[in-house]
């Protein structure tokens, strides 16, 4: 037991959430009737009897070079390898083995955010000229080869998965970092991942405007440097090729124009390396407790499998669908379900530049009308803000859905609603899934043709996914309780690692339900997802957010460490705690509460300072809703600042009993300040669910 636990008052397991049941909605004869997945013989198929054999399904849908002999070995529990033997190219699975069939089928179609220009359509041939250009221009230009990692830090453009494939093709591995992410953010993670390349671009459309992107590189670059990793060559795209839209100098010797170096490439074509299934294929950072990122790695074959697998029967794609995911490429809803799923089963993709609500609430549903989408995927914070700022713009566009995810948080009931009547027409069957950067592709979501949906619920444990919710110390808690959910079973999308951190692998997702660290047995290893969640009778899933240290923001994880970290590089503060306030949009918002060192003047300047320091550190997106300037933090007598308390104070909840804090009279005093000058903002307090309410109770006790 840690510091803090012996506060906490109520653990998730002893909660007994009430919420109410919802009423099942059918999928539409016509979708079933032409689903991928439509006889329930699947359920058989992947039961826990047919594991891990059941996998295979999801093998035969790759190319392979040579075949596996061993699906799952365990021998170094639990870090599993799947598929071993065998021997592929993602590349070649995701371009190559299209041509024969679909070469002048588009498999991207990119559309630039001025709705001005053109939507681009990429056929599969051109795709495999552009990727085997780029891959000779890394291999040869870059000097890289399999095994080395690349950093890329590039926007929605149809450039990245060229990239991104390119790597692959060569056995590189890539690391995009989310455009969004400051300059330090990405320097970061270069050092992280040891990469000697960073691959960027000049600039990209963002609601209107261009951003400044280069600039960028040479934070990250020097970032990088700083912890110890340098960056040899930066490779920029131009949005515009031959114009360049940065203010930043090109640094001679380091900085080259992509469109420039690959004319000496023209033509070339470089033969997909056969690697190893174990491969990795990608590391995507994520964030957790601590204030070092996560990278977790993925797998050549067995990731590759998992989310062609996935694809086709959660998402239901068919060669022939228009499939638009709005996720960003830099986050691994982008990386499993724009690129690597819908690619590897040879369908279209579209890839939006740009915000969705530019230059107007319709333009999402102007973008499905002109390109025939037909499977749509999203948030629920772009739901939110869709239905927010044009509830009745859906109707007006002669779209049609067979099919709509939201990914990435709990969905209210009521947005859900929306979502099935005016986005789907009442005419598109939806699936909320449930996952993690970790676990490569989906873990909870019902099978769209055979399992009724539940808003509010992303419904049963995907096939071959055995959940279990445990509480404290390892039992089942029984249905309607709620309970920390772990996967019994390793399946072939997890992450094999962490990277450069194996021991943080163990300890965050093995140590807490382990009982025999020498297991070699599956069975032994429950992998904790970190999220609490309740199981109805019907064995629907319903996610209740994270139990640990992270704020999910608009779908989006962020680390408490990560936030104070960043707010104490503002010299006059001597403490900061991140908190969560439930948000109408973006689910939840983050707070910042400082104090300062004796003689620092509080005040707007401060706020701002603090608000800045974000930014450079890790992006705009984590851009705090508020920063309070207190004079001191409500502490434990351990000295453990109560992280619950000021969450309550920031959602007008109560604060519980605060008697046995260190300092309790502080508690009233951010009170008043606090509460007062969000009154004055014009906030009003919010009614909030009981999940909420409990979420904010137990923040940050774990
Ligand atoms: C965390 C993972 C999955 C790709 C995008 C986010 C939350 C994710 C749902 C959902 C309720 C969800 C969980 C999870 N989450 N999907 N359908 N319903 N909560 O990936 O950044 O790794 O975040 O997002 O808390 O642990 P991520």
């Amino acid at each position: 037991m840690t510091e803090g636990q012996e506060e906490a008052q109520v653990s998730e397991s002893q909660i007994a959430v009430h919420w109410r049941e919802e009423e099942y909605y059918y999928p539409p004869e016509s979708f079933v009737q032409q689903a991928n997945a439509a006889d329930p013989a699947i359920f058989d198929r992947f039961s826990e009897e047919n594991f891990p054999d059941c996998f295979k399904e999801y093998s035969d849908m790759l190319s392979w070079d040579a075949p596996w002999e061993t699906i799952l070995d365990t021998s170094n529990a639990p870090f599993w390898n799947w598929f071993v033997g065998g021997r592929l190219n993602a590349s070649y699975n995701c371009v190559d083995r299209h041509l024969a069939a679909r070469a002048n089928k588009a498999a991207i179609i990119w559309v630039p955010e001025p709705e001005s220009d053109e939507p681009v359509a990429i056929t599969y041939r051109d795709l495999y000229h552009r990727v085997n250009e780029f891959a000779a221009l890394l291999r040869d230009f870059g000097g890289v080869k399999a095994g080395d990692r690349v950093t890329l830090h590039m926007p929605m453009v149809a450039e990245l998965p060229v990239v991104m494939l390119a790597c692959a093709r060569l056995g590189v591995v890539h690391s995009e970092v989310f455009g969004g992410f400051s300059g330090n953010a990405c320097g970061t993670r270069i050092a992280d991942s040891g990469s000697r390349i960073l691959i960027t671009m000049d600039g990209y459309y963002r609601s209107g405007t261009v951003q400044d992107h280069k600039v960028k590189a040479d934070e990250a670059v020097a970032e990088a440097h700083k912890q110890g990793q340098d960056v040899d060559k930066v490779l920029v795209w131009r949005r515009h090729p031959g114009q360049y839209a940065s203010q930043t100098p090109m640094v001679e010797g380091r900085d080259f124009f992509v469109d420039e170096v690959i004319a000496q490439y023209r033509g070339q074509i470089v033969e997909p390396v056969s690697m190893p299934a174990e491969a990795p294929l990608f590391l995507m950072y994520t964030s957790g407790t601590t204030g070092r990122p996560k990278g977790a790695q993925h797998s050549t074959g067995g990731y590759l499998a998992y989310v062609t697998g996935t694809s086709k029967y959660y998402q239901d794609i068919h060669p022939d669908d228009t499939y638009w995911c709005m996720a960003d490429i830099g986050w691994i809803t982008g990386h499993s379900y724009i690129v690597y799923g819908p690619l590897s089963l040879g369908t279209t993709t579209v890839i939006y530049e740009g915000t969705p609500n530019y230059p107007d609430a319709g333009r999402p549903w102007r973008i499905a009308e002109r390109l025939g989408v037909n499977i749509f995927h999203t948030s629920p914070t772009a739901i939110r803000m869709l239905r927010k700022v044009g509830p009745d713009e859906p109707k007006k566009y002669n779209y049609h859905f067979k099919h709509m995810t939201t990914v990435g948080e709990p969905i209210e009931p009521e947005v859900w609603r929306w979502y099935h009547e005016a986005v789907g027409k009442a005419e598109a069957v939806i699936v909320d899934t449930w996952w993690q950067t970790e676990t490569g592709g989906f873990l909870g979501s019902s099978l769209p043709a055979l399992k009724p949906m539940k808003p509010g619920s992303c419904g049963p444990a995907v096939i071959g996914i055995y959940p279990a919710i445990y509480d404290e110390d390892g039992h089942e808690v029984p249905d309607g309780k709620a309970g920390n959910i772990c996967i019994r079973n390793p399946w072939p999308g997890i992450m094999q690692t962490i990277w450069g951190q194996p021991e943080r692998f163990l300890s965050v997702y093995y140590e807490k339900y382990n009982k025999d660290p020498d297991s070699k047995d599956w069975h032994a290893w429950p992998y904790f997802c970190g999220d609490g969640a309740v199981r109805a009778p019907d064995g629907y899933y319903r996610i209740l957010g994270r139990v640990d240290d992270v704020i999910n923001v608009a779908g989006h994880r962020l680390g408490t460490k990560e936030l104070e970290s960043a707010a104490l590089t503002v010299p006059e503060v001597a403490e900061a705690a991140a908190v969560p306030v439930v948000d109408d949009i973006r689910g939840r918002a983050v707070e910042m509460y400082v104090s300062l060192k004796p003689g620092s003047p509080p005040g707007d300047e401060m706020a701002k300072k603090v608000t800045r320091a974000i930014e450079v550190e890790i992006g705009k997106i984590a851009r705090p809703k508020n920063v309070w300037i207190v004079a001191d933090m409500p502490k434990t007598r351990s000295g453990k600042i109560m992280r619950r308390v000021i969450a309550a104070i920031s959602n007008f909840t109560d604060t519980g009993d605060v008697t046995t804090l260190a300092n309790p009279e502080i508690v009233e005093d951010i009170r008043q300040q606090v509460q007062e000058a969000k009154l004055a903002q014009g906030e009003k307090p919010k009614e909030l669910s009981e999940t909420e309410v409990e979420e904010i109770k137990s923040f940050g006790t774990e």
